[in-house]
């Protein structure tokens, strides 16, 4: 496979409150290549956020603190650039979309104004050439009447218009890669899947690499070539979507999947498995699922199972892999 365009290798982060540090993100690793989509998936904690706002540097810190790791975007390590460095990239080759806009989109100014900004500080555009390329973002993200709508403050718009908006704006300057954090879980199912089509769409177009997060496995049986499963702060499962679809390896991937209604392309969201994640602050030896595995034993709760490739690219953290038909 060709150089990754944006790879995460080790990445461990720990949070520091009253006193004890807690591993939020643990060993993850994974690689987004050129023109792909690539999927995070896992329940609510699992650290699917932390890894993209680590990604960005856009963690609070303290209390976070990026322990270990790497996350090169096109061979150059994001962890070790400067603020100013950073700030380049964030809205450059880097574009961001995140569950809700309206804590992305500056309420006191209007939608336009912030694209122009982001056309200023990134590409040089001012004066009518910045006005003019922010209308045709607007129009490509398929904003109604988007001369008119350009001057509108985000709360004049909905949800989805917003969304469109943010959108534009994480595309405004080209970025090689575009992380979408929950993009359309605030909003109602066919604005969803609007957003999505639209998503691939632009994608098609320029080429742009999408990192995924979302809760739903239709969205990304639909949309991703990869997928990463993460589950409490770790990676237990990495591999093409089709193979992990027709064949999980993992007990708490197969449970997701199981759980999933047959979709005839509807939308199915995660369902619960039962049980929960332990709290991270817990220091367990061996495997983070085990308390909630059926098919746990001795061994699982004494030693922690690392990735490790079962078939060709697909790898898994269980020391039970390969299950048989699980599939
Ligand atoms: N700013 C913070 N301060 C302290 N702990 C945090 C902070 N942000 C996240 N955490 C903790 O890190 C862990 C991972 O959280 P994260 O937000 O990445 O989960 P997630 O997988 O994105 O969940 P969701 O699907 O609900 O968005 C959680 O235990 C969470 O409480
Ligand atoms: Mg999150």
């Amino acid at each position: 496979m060709a150089e990754p365009l944006l790879s995460v290798r080790s990445l461990e982060v720990r949070f520091r409150l009253d006193g004890r540090s807690m591993r939020a993100v643990d060993d993850v690793s994974f690689d987004l290549q050129k023109g792909q989509t690539l999927g995070i998936v896992g329940e609510s904690g699992c650290g699917k956020s932390v890894t993209s706002l680590s990604i960005m540097r856009l963690l609070p810190s303290p209390p976070a603190q990026v322990a270990a790791g790497e996350v090169l975007l096109e061979g150059r390590d994001l962890l070790k650039l400067s603020e100013r460095e950073m700030r380049k990239l964030r809205g450059g080759r880097i574009g961001m979309i995140f569950q809700e806009p309206m804590t992305s989109l500056n309420p006191v100014y209007t939608c336009g104004d912030q694209i122009i900004e982001g056309l200023r500080v990134h590409s040089g555009l001012s004066g009518k050439a910045a006005r003019d390329r922010a209308i045709e973002l607007l129009e490509l993200v398929r904003l109604p009447s988007p001369e008119k709508r350009i001057d509108d403050y985000p709360h004049q718009l909905s949800g989805g218009q917003r969304q469109r908006v943010m959108i534009a704006l994480a595309l405004a300057n080209d970025p090689a890669v575009l992380i979408a954090d929950e993009p359309t879980t605030a909003l109602d199912v066919t604005i969803q899947s609007q957003i999505l089509d639209l998503m691939r769409d632009l994608q098609e177009r320029t080429g742009t690499a999408i990192m995924l997060i979302t809760h739903d496995l239709g969205v990304v049986a639909e949309t991703c070539q990869q997928v990463v499963v993460m589950y409490a702060g770790s990676v237990i499962e990495r591999g093409p979507v089709d193979k992990i679809f027709a064949d999980p390896q993992h007990p708490y991937t197969i449970g997701l999947m199981a759980a999933v209604p047959r979709m005839d392309a509807g939308r199915a969201r995660l369902a619960s498995i039962p049980g929960s994640l332990p709290p991270p602050w817990q220091n367990i030896p061996g495997c983070r699922f085990a308390s909630r595995c059926p098919l746990a034993d001795n061994r699982c709760q004494a030693e922690m199972p690392r990735l490790r490739e079962v078939t060709p690219g697909h790898d898994v953290a269980c020391w039970k892999a390969p299950i048989e038909g699980a599939g």
